[in-house]
């Protein structure tokens, strides 16, 4: 009967067609892993019907039993391993569902080597159809393993009906791979923001090129196109391999080669005199050096997609921090992670071995583990080599284990390495910046501790000739106004230990809600303690309206220690070189305000990108504001209230605010010392502003869309405003 069966097929494959019967693997439906040998608690002793407690509920499974690994939770580990079996079909089909962490996932092996391995699409209980093409391998004896090696949230894996088919029932294509003879300079891939980001891998003539990237390849619309250059691979074959894409992807078909890549870099929102990355994602600075008439400016950059993500230092430089230049991508990801922030030095004793004068950076491994790595260059920062014994600084028990800054402590002769450690800061020592040695932590039971501690950076300065160490911590959530911010400390260091001063912490660098993760630089000449912070928040920074590129810079500001008349405080003001950039000025004569009064041009053609500086002098009233307005009534106001000593900054109907729910919720506060003048200076670039009071006693920066520039400034209640003027800055 079956022959009969099979010779029937064959012919009527051959006429019509017609498949041949599905071979079932398993389905889970004797109720037992008879199939299977087991390692771990995660999947229990035998397939379960559905749902544990405490899960969500599980849908779209088939019969009543399933793999499922969430026994005992999110936590257990564990593995199936089938018996072998011999591949007779094209295709094999399986239902797959559970958490996307690249530690669960179902695998095909095939003498020892791994040929499919697919993690779930989303973090989702409900499962979706997964084909892989096994036609190739017909007449092979193959294994299927079923892995959940992660813990923590969605740390499990789903799986039934493992079927081998003549029909390809997902959607899905695994593997996926274009080919290519390159002989332009670049492949343009279009993105699409809100696609799912596929793992890609870029093969040269065979040969693998690093470590794979995830793309939003345009899934239903191309919204912008990054290149992948290629130039040099003229004359070679290139295979663009993506784990998994859906078979009505839009975007695989419109990959093509170029030799232009073109955008609107000027795109509306593009900042006039603030950093911003050419293209792509930027958040953290790092790295940030001065050498041999240089400041360099690397940063958090995504390459491939104006979100974050395949994080790689991105790099410029600068003879006068005023004017950029950017440099091709200075570090990449590797085998042991993408590269998260960190710092450099420049190793002027050769304390390490690389090179009298090697500038050496410093930076986190962001793999399954944070570790810390070091790379140096000698061909002043223009290419690095990454150090063979990375990683140089690890401990699997920290999670946030990140963001190393390092600086030479002159007095207790050895360098110094500031470095997040969860919701604290440890502090190591190393006399050759290979080997660390841990000295102390600090933080517990002080300042703000609403989220995690990132991107440290301890230095001195003076205050009346008495030195005193100054604690950035940066801190996400947990701001003063939610969301990101950066706090510090004002204290004392001996080379071991740093105890802090006591002050009313948390104190924050800047109250606006879009100054984050800034550090200052290294080396910097004339001993001046230069900052820069990446303006936006990871409340929304994935989401602000700009196309080609995301984020910008803070201004540069120069770090002093001032008394606000009630204790010392990090003043923060714009680095005295912008007034370079001033390139027209207005004189606006002294106004006497009683009850409101408008300046209705602040430039007569206004683009976006001025300063306004002005004195208010209180006359013993406490409340009183000034807006910045457009003609669409689109406005920022800043609020003051002596009486209560706050500043309250307005962006709730500054322009585009609905891109995040998080953008224009409350005001913005800040913590104000009542006094009888404030020295303003407003600075504007098209999609930001920057509010110094007093040499920057009190600072609030905050991210703004406007539909067109602000261009009259409204004051309302009784204060007198004195040497008010406007620059244009370009
Ligand atoms: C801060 C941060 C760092 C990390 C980097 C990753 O914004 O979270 O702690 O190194 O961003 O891009």
């Amino acid at each position: 009967m079956k022959k009969i069966e099979i010779f029937f097929c064959t012919f009527l494959t051959l006429m019509t067609g017609c498949s041949s019967v599905d071979i079932i693997i398993d389905d889970f439906e004797s109720g037992t892993y008879d199939r299977w040998t087991i390692q771990g608690d995660a999947f229990g002793n035998t397939p379960i019907k559905g749902t544990y407690p405490e899960q969500q509920e599980v849908k779209g499974f088939e019969g009543k039993y399933l793999a499922n690994s969430f026994n005992q939770g999110d936590n257990s580990k564990g593995t199936l391993i089938s018996s072998e079996f011999k591949i007779e079909r094209g295709y094999i089909n399986f239902l797959l569902g559970g958490g996307m962490s690249n530690d669960t996932y179902i695998e095909l092996i095939i003498g020892n080597k791994s040929i499919y391995k697919s993690t779930s699409l989303e973090n989702s209980e409900t499962l979706q159809w997964i084909t892989w093409d096994v036609k190739q391998f017909k007449g092979q004896n193959a294994r299927i393993q079923i892995v959940d090696n992660h813990t923590g949230d969605w740390g499990h894996i789903l799986v039934d009906q493992i079927v081998m088919s003549d029909n390809q029932i997902s959607t899905l294509m695994i593997n996926h791979k274009i080919s290519f003879k390159a002989d332009k300079k670049y492949l343009l891939i279009p993105i699409e923001d809100s696609a799912q980001e596929i793992s890609t891998r870029l093969i040269i003539d065979n040969e693998t090129k690093g470590v794979p990237i995830n793309i939003r390849l345009a899934q239903t619309k191309i919204s912008y196109w990054v290149p992948i250059d290629i130039e040099k691979y003229r004359g070679n074959n290139i295979d663009l391999i993506f784990s998994q894409i859906a078979k009505d992807n839009l975007g695989y078909s419109q990959i093509k080669q170029s030799n232009d890549f073109h955008f609107d870099s000027n795109e509306k929102y593009r900042p006039a005199y603030h950093f911003s990355p050419k293209y792509g994602w930027m958040n953290d600075p790092n790295g940030m050096i001065y050498h041999n008439g240089k400041y360099h400016l690397f940063y958090q950059y995504n390459p491939y997609g104006s979100v974050w993500g395949n994080m790689h230092w991105g790099h410029a430089i600068s003879k006068d921090l005023k004017r950029w230049e950017h440099l091709p991508v200075a570090i990449a990801p590797d085998s042991l992670g993408t590269i998260f922030s960190g710092s450099a030095v420049i190793d002027k004793n050769n304390t390490a071995g690389f090179g009298k004068d090697a500038m050496v950076i410093f930076y986190t491994s962001a793999g399954k583990t944070q570790t810390q790595s070091i790379a140096y260059s000698l061909d002043n920062g223009q290419t690095f080599t990454k150090y063979k014994e990375n990683p140089i600084l690890t401990d699997p028990n920290i999670i946030d284990f990140r963001d190393p800054k390092v600086f030479w402590h002159e007095s207790s002769h050895k360098w110094i390495m500031s470095l997040a450690t969860s919701q604290t800061i440890t502090f190591y020592g190393s006399r050759n910046l290979k080997e660390w040695e841990k000295l102390s932590e600090f933080g517990e039971g002080i300042g703000a501790h609403g989220g995690v501690w990132e991107c440290p950076d301890l230095f001195p300065l003076d205050y009346n000739g008495q030195k005193k160490w100054v604690l950035f911590v940066s801190i996400n959530p947990g701001g003063p106004n939610n969301g990101s911010a950066t706090q510090y400390f004002i204290g004392d260091f001996d080379g071991r230990i740093f105890k802090a001063d006591d002050l009313p912490y948390p104190i924050w660098l800047d109250y606006g809600r879009d100054n984050y993760a800034g550090v200052t630089w290294s080396n910097a000449p004339d001993n001046r303690k230069v900052f820069i912070g990446w303006m936006s928040s990871w409340d929304y920074a994935n989401q602000v309206p700009t196309v080609n590129f995301k984020s910008a810079s803070t201004l540069p500001r120069e770090l002093k220690l001032i008394h606000n008349g009630k204790h010392l405080v990090v003043g923060n003001s714009p680095l005295k070189d912008i007034i370079d950039l001033r390139n027209e000025s207005k004189k606006i004569k002294d106004i006497q305000v009683e009850g409101a009064y408008t300046i209705d041009k602040l430039l007569d053609k206004n683009d976006g990108a001025y300063e306004v500086a002005m004195t208010l002098i209180t006359k013993g009233i406490d409340r009183f504001s000034f807006t910045l307005e457009n003609r669409r009534k689109e406005e920022l106001k800043y609020s003051f209230n002596l009486k209560d000593e706050v500043l309250l900054t307005d962006r709730s109907k500054s322009g585009i605010t609905n891109f995040s729910e998080k953008f224009a919720t409350e005001e913005i506060k800040a913590s104000l010392v009542k006094k009888n003048t404030y020295k303003i200076r407003l600075f504007i670039d098209n999609a930001s502003s920057e509010l110094f009071i007093n040499d920057g006693e009190l600072v609030s920066t905050n991210i703004i869309f406007p539909s067109e520039p602000y261009n009259s400034l409204k004051f309302e209640g009784n204060i007198n405003v004195q040497d008010i003027s406007v620059h244009k800055i370009k």
